[in-house]
């Protein structure tokens, strides 16, 4: 990546399109509105007090307006050339089924990001969108037209689940986010993640003999035994939303955990050894950060 640290104040598509360069990238996490409908307040100086201000943060409501149309243009037409055919087959048929409406432009907007996304990834890249049931489903499709199609590979739906204040509703309680992971080819980054045991298990030592696997004997002929005390973790997350006392509470609606982050920065990226012996884990990786929100506060 030809730059150190970096936040970028300004909308992503002009930041992917204007700053990063084909094939530099070896992980991208984003965490898009959702198409939730609503718009989100920020709220300042509340760590452990009342709400004392809030602003509007981010709007989350879609509508097929000139930017909408732009971009339907844009990958139905391939101007950029970043499109594939089935990206552009996809966005013409969901047309048909959804119309030019909200949901098509919040998809439209998430296809023309993706594929910049893809561009600047490198061949062992990977990615992952931080979405939730409410157009999962769409985006996978979308992710499938531009990863799928070109060696790309489907990796996991992680569900993110978490516990929150449950409400009256004639529903079940929602209380889990999805995050799809890519893999920009068959040949990736991943390290892979383990996780304690509640329990730890007695596990039988093997080894092969002509080719098979027996179990490990001693002298007297008993079976060697292990104690396992991790393993390698699911695709079930379950790691708690950002307390509203939480050290790392920063009063920003749809805050995401920084454990959250870690396991995929951990997963999918390579640390600089050096850096990390001297400035530790959390300084070992170069990053790039873009969102609309100009508050450094939240940088
Ligand atoms: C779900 S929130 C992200 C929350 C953040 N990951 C966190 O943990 O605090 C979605 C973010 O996307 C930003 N956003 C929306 N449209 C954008 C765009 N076109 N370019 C850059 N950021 C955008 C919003 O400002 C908002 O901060």
């Amino acid at each position: 990546m030809n730059f150190q640290n970096k936040l970028f104040y300004g909308d992503n598509l002009l930041v992917l399109r204007q700053s990063i360069k084909d094939e530099t990238v070896d992980l991208c996490y984003i965490d898009p509105p959702f198409n939730s409908k609503r718009n989100y307040n920020q709220i300042y100086n509340n760590i452990g007090k009342e709400d004392a201000a809030q602003a509007q943060a981010f709007v989350d409501t879609w509508t097929w307006n000139t930017i909408a149309n732009e971009g339907f243009e844009e990958i139905t037409n391939n101007k950029n050339g970043v499109f594939t055919p089935q990206s552009i087959n996809l966005i013409l048929g969901l047309q048909k089924v959804l119309g030019k409406s909200s949901l098509l432009a919040y998809l439209v907007s998430m296809t023309q990001r993706i594929a910049e996304i893809y561009r600047v990834l490198k061949p062992t890249g990977s990615f992952y969108l931080h979405c939730d049931p409410t157009a999962s489903h769409y985006l996978k499709l979308v992710c499938d037209a531009i990863f799928c199609t070109r060696g790309g590979d489907f990796r996991n739906e992680i569900v993110w689940s978490y516990t929150r204040w449950t409400n009256v509703q004639a529903q079940f309680q929602s209380q889990h986010d999805v995050i799809l992971f890519y893999s920009k080819n068959k040949k990736t980054i991943f390290n892979e993640q383990r996780i304690a045991l509640e329990v730890n298990r007695k596990r039988n030592l093997v080894e092969l003999v002509n080719g098979k696997k027996v179990s490990k004997k001693d002298k007297e002929g008993k079976i060697i035994y292990r104690e396992q005390t991790d393993t390698p973790l699911s695709d079930v997350w379950n790691i708690n939303r950002v307390g509203n006392t939480a050290k790392e509470r920063l009063g920003y609606p749809t805050q995401k955990p920084e454990a959250l982050l870690e396991r995929i920065i951990k997963a999918s990226s390579k640390c600089n050894q050096r850096f990390e012996r001297n400035y530790g884990a959390r300084k070992s990786r170069n990053g790039l950060f873009a969102d609309l929100i100009s508050d450094a506060k939240f940088g």
